[in-house]
């Protein structure tokens, strides 16, 4: 245990709100699974954050469940890394209570995220900079069918609190995760300096290195995003996913040697880049270059070797959901361990503030 603290504490957590699909695996969890023998890894599922958009409950807890199987089933290994449910640890809600005492609601109201989501709270549409005065009052004045509940806005705060209840260090997230993590590490500030006392370090967020991956989705444009319906996701079964690969956004065809490459076909190469071999990728790259490309060939081999990646994950993932006695010993070791952390540090917050036993 003691050499294991000597490690940079990493963590980071992702919103039960459905399954896990190609972007987050390239883009985090295969990530994650390198970082699990370097790092002293902490990896969640905030599931008391899906609750500010109100999730049907059978659903939230399904989802739990299924997010847990498809993190293990990628290879997080519960005897390298903490692998916990955010409501597993109470202490987590106390802190948050406490720390919003720290928290001023102008700050909030001005986060990107919180303005995207109550405009979709309200149904409103449009870019979240336009007219904030006239939207303040719209947050203010909406009724109570059309709402904008309140942990919407203190959203940054649980997150906040996820992070410097473990001290972590450093903590990888996507860009849209960007401004949660410079109010986390603003939050710290200003506890340690209004205390007067050194407790949280200032989080980083995890710089990978190299070239940021990019997983475009099937529809032509953009990256492959759960909202956006363009999602191969891990658990697809193979028809599904095969039929998926075959629909994807195309283009003509070229017709004129070394053509530039349109998007669509630039995202189908990304993919291939992803998950094919360089020879493959190099084939069909001259194929495109000298005009004789079949994108009908291009999709099979994707989806073949997309296939490669998803399939042994899809098992692992079914074989892991039939087995609740493994997927509770899990998460009770998972809480235990998590728990041992943020206990010790909520003791010095309440400490601190001046709840102290007589
Ligand atoms: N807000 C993050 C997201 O939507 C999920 C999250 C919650 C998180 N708590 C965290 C990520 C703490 C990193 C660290 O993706």
């Amino acid at each position: 245990m003691s050499t294991e603290n000597k490690k940079e504490i990493v963590l980071s957590g992702i919103r039960s709100t459905g399954n896990l699909h190609l972007g987050n695996y390239y883009g985090a969890l295969s990530k994650f699974v390198k970082m699990q023998d370097d790092y002293d890894c902490l990896f969640f599922i905030a599931d008391l954050h899906a609750l500010t958009t109100n999730p049907d409950p059978e659903a939230l807890h399904a989802n739990v469940k299924s997010i847990l199987a498809e993190y293990l089933a990628a290879g997080l290994d519960p005897d390298k890394a903490t692998i916990f449910v955010q409501s597993d640890i109470p202490e987590i809600s106390e802190m948050y209570l406490l720390l919003n005492m720290h928290v001023g609601i102008g700050e909030l109201m001005r986060t990107a995220s919180f303005k995207d989501k109550a405009r979709k709270a309200l149904g409103l549409s449009g870019s979240t900079d336009d007219n904030d005065a006239a939207f303040e009052h719209q947050i203010i004045g909406a009724e109570t069918n059309k709402r904008v509940n309140a942990g919407l806005l203190t959203y940054p705060t649980l997150m906040a609190v996820d992070i410097l209840i473990q001290k972590a260090n450093k903590v990888p997230v996507g860009k849209d995760q960007l401004q949660h993590l410079e109010l986390t590490r603003r939050f710290a500030r200003r506890f340690n300096s209004f205390y007067g006392v050194d407790l949280f370090p200032e989080p980083e967020s995890f710089d990978f290195g190299g070239k940021p991956v990019k997983v475009p989705g099937l529809d032509g444009s953009g990256k492959m995003g759960k909202s956006e319906g363009n999602c191969i996701y891990l658990i697809d079964d193979e028809k599904v996913l095969r039929k998926k690969v075959m629909r994807a956004v195309t283009d003509q065809g070229p017709t004129e040697p070394n053509s530039p490459v349109s998007e669509p076909i630039a995202n189908l190469f990304a993919l291939l880049e992803l998950t094919s071999t360089p020879e493959v990728v190099q084939q069909f790259r001259d194929a495109y270059a000298d005009c004789s490309i079949r994108y009908g060939d291009l999709k099979k081999q994707l989806a073949e070797d997309i296939l490669k990646v998803t399939t042994p994950i899809r098992e692992r993932v079914n074989d892991i959901l039939a087995d609740d006695e493994y997927l509770r010993k899990v998460l009770a070791s998972g809480a235990e361990k998590a728990r041992e952390r943020a206990a010790k540090t909520l003791a010095e917050v309440r400490q601190i503030m001046g709840i102290r036993k007589f």
